[in-house]
C-alpha cells in the first residue's frame, strides 16, 4: 500500500521534501485513512472505552470524552500529521529538522523522545490486554461459553486472571506476532488485511447491536451514555477523558507523525483527519452501546465492573445467541486483528529510531525492545494475581502504567506539539502545508493549537492531577 518508490523521487533534505518520504508514500488518501484508522481502532475503542465510561458514570463522561476529541485531539492530530508531512522522516529526526529550520529550542525535542517512551510503556500492557482477547478465541472455538450466564462468564474470566502462566504464554504470542511484522516492514500484509477486516469488525458490532436491541437492555445502554449527568463528574474522570481523546487517536506519541510522513502532498488534511476521528468514535460508541445493552440485561455485571468488562459481557451474549460461537469467534479475531495494527504503531516510532540514528538492523531493533517491552508487561500481568495487593499511590502497577502514559505522557506531548506547531515553526511554512484545505478552517486551527489546546490540556493535567498529590 505504500509506493516504495514514489515517481517524485523523495528528497533527503527535508526543506525541498515536500513530494514524498524515503520510505514512499501512500497510494492515495484513502490508504492514509485506513492506515491511520487501522492505528487509531484498537483494544482502546471495545474494551477501554466501555469499562472507563462504566467506571466514571457513563453520560456526561461520555460528552467530556467527545468535547475532548472535538476541541483537543482532533486540532492537535492535525499538527501532528502537518509535522510529519512537513519532515517526512521518524518523529524523532523530523522534529529534530523542523527545530533546527525555525530556529526554536531544542527542548522541543521532548516531543519525539516522550512519545516513543509512551508508545513502548502503553505497548507493554496492551499486548497482555490483546493476549486476553487471543485467548478468548481459543475459549469461543472449544465452547466453554454455550449457554454460559453472566455469573459463569465472570468466573471464567477471573480463573483466566488468576492464571499467571497462561497470561504470559498470550501476552508473548502477541508480542511475538507484533515484532514478527515490525520486523519484516509495517506496510504490507497486516496493513492490506486491516483494509479489509476493519469494514468486518464494523459490520460484526452493528449486528451485535442488533443483538443488543433484541435481547438486551439497549435502552438502559442509551440512556446510561447519553443521559448527561453531571452531578458525579469530578476532574479526574476530565483527566482519564482527555487521555483516552488522545489514547485512542494514538496522538502524543508519534504515530500519527510517522502516518503524516507517508501521505501524499496533494491531498488536504483537515477532511483526512476527521474522517479518521469520525470512524473512531463512531467505533467507541458502538462498542459501548453493544456491552451496556448486555450489562443491563445481567444484573450480576456491574457498570463499574472494569477492564474484565467487555470479557464478560460479551461472551454471555454471543454464547446466547443463534451461531453465537461462530460469531464469537470472529469477533475476538478481529479484536485481536484491531489491536494488532495498533501495536505495531505503538513500537515503530522507537524502532524506526534505533534503524536511523543507531545503526541498529530493523531485525535487531525489533527484537531487542520487543524483548524489553515484553519483561515490563510481566508487571502487568503479575498485577492481575500476584501483585494485587501492590499498590504504588493507589495504582497497581497495571493501572500505573496506563495512568502515567494515557493521562500525563500524552497530554504532555500533545501540549509541546501545539505550541511548537502554533508558536514556533514559521507560519509561512504551516500554511504551504495547508495549501490544499480550506483557508477559513485553517485560520481557525491555528488559532485553536496557539491557545485553545495547550491551556485547555494544561488546565485538565493541573486539575486533575493536582488533588492526587494533595
Ligand atoms: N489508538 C489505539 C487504540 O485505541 C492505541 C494506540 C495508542 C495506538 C497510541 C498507537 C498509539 O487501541
Amino acid at each position: 500500500m505504500l509506493k516504495n518508490s514514489h515517481p517524485e523521487a523523495p528528497s533527503q533534505n527535508n526543506k525541498n521534501n515536500t513530494q514524498g518520504s524515503l520510505h514512499g508514500t501512500w497510494a492515495s488518501r484513502w490508504t492514509f485513512i485506513l492506515a491511520a484508522t487501522g492505528s487509531a481502532v484498537g483494544l482502546g475503542n471495545i474494551w477501554k472505552f466501555p469499562y472507563i465510561a462504566g467506571e466514571n458514570g457513563g453520560g456526561a463522561f461520555v460528552l467530556v470524552y467527545i468535547a475532548c476529541i472535538a476541541i483537543v485531539a482532533l486540532p492537535i492530530m492535525v499538527a501532528e500529521v502537518t509535522l510529519g508531512r512537513m519532515g517526512r522522516q521518524s518523529p524523532i529526526n523530523t522534529i529534530r529538522n523542523l527545530i533546527k529550520e525555525s530556529g526554536a529550542s531544542k527542548s522541543f525535542g521532548v516531543i519525539g523522545w516522550m512519545g516513543v517512551s509512551a508508545g513502548l510503556m502503553i505497548l507493554s500492557y496492551y499486548s497482555v490486554i490483546a493476549g486476553w482477547a487471543l485467548n478468548y478465541i481459543e475459549y469461543m472455538i472449544s465452547g466453554v461459553f454455550q449457554d454460559v450466564t453472566a455469573e459463569q462468564a465472570g468466573t471464567i474470566f477471573d480463573d483466566l486472571m488468576k492464571d499467571k502462566n497462561e497470561l504470559i504464554f498470550w501476552q508473548s504470542l502477541f508480542m511475538l506476532m507484533t515484532v514478527v511484522v515490525v520486523m519484516c516492514g509495517i506496510h504490507k500484509g497486516l496493513g492490506l488485511a486491516s483494509q479489509i477486516l476493519m469494514p468486518l469488525l464494523f459490520l460484526l458490532l452493528i449486528g451485535l447491536l442488533v443483538f443488543g436491541y433484541q435481547q438486551g437492555d439497549l435502552t438502559g445502554a442509551f440512556n446510561f451514555l447519553f443521559g448527561f449527568n453531571f452531578g458525579s463528574l469530578t476532574w479526574q474522570s476530565v483527566l482519564v477523558a482527555l487521555g483516552h481523546a488522545f489514547f485512542t487517536l494514538s496522538i502524543g506519541m508519534g504515530a500519527m507523525m510517522v502516518y503524516g510522513a507517508y501521505m501524499p502532498s496533494n491531498t488536504g488534511v483537515f477532511s483526512n483527519v476527521l474522517m479518521v476521528g469520525v470512524l473512531d468514535t463512531l467505533v467507541a460508541l458502538i462498542a459501548g452501546l453493544v456491552i451496556f445493552s448486555i450489562v443491563f440485561a445481567n444484573p450480576s455485571i456491574e457498570s463499574s465492573a472494569g477492564p474484565g468488562l467487555m470479557f464478560v459481557s460479551l461472551p454471555v451474549a454471543f454464547g446466547n445467541m443463534l451461531g453465537g460461537l461462530f460469531f464469537g469467534t470472529i469477533f475476538f479475531v478481529l479484536v485481536s486483528l484491531a489491536a494488532w495494527s495498533s501495536s505495531i504503531s505503538l513500537i515503530e516510532p522507537a524502532v524506526a529510531h534505533l534503524v536511523e540514528s543507531k545503526g541498529f538492523s530493523r531485525i535487531t531493533a525489533s527484537l531487542l525492545l520487543g524483548m524489553v517491552t515484553w519483561v515490563v508487561g510481566l508487571g502487568s500481568v503479575f498485577s492481575f494475581n500476584i501483585w494485587t495487593e501492590v499498590k504504588i499511590a493507589g495504582f497497581n502497577f497495571f493501572e500505573l502504567i496506563d495512568f502515567i502514559t494515557a493521562n500525563i505522557m500524552l497530554p504532555l506531548t500533545g501540549i509541546f506539539v501545539a505550541i511548537f506547531i502554533g508558536w514556533f515553526v514559521k507560519e509561512k511554512m504551516v500554511q504551504e502545508e495547508l495549501s490544499g484545505d480550506n483557508q477559513g478552517l485553517s485560520c481557525v486551527w491555528r488559532w485553536t493549537v496557539r491557545y485553545i489546546s495547550p491551556l485547555a490540556v494544561a488546565a485538565v493535567l493541573i486539575m486533575g492531577i493536582y488533588p492526587r498529590m494533595t
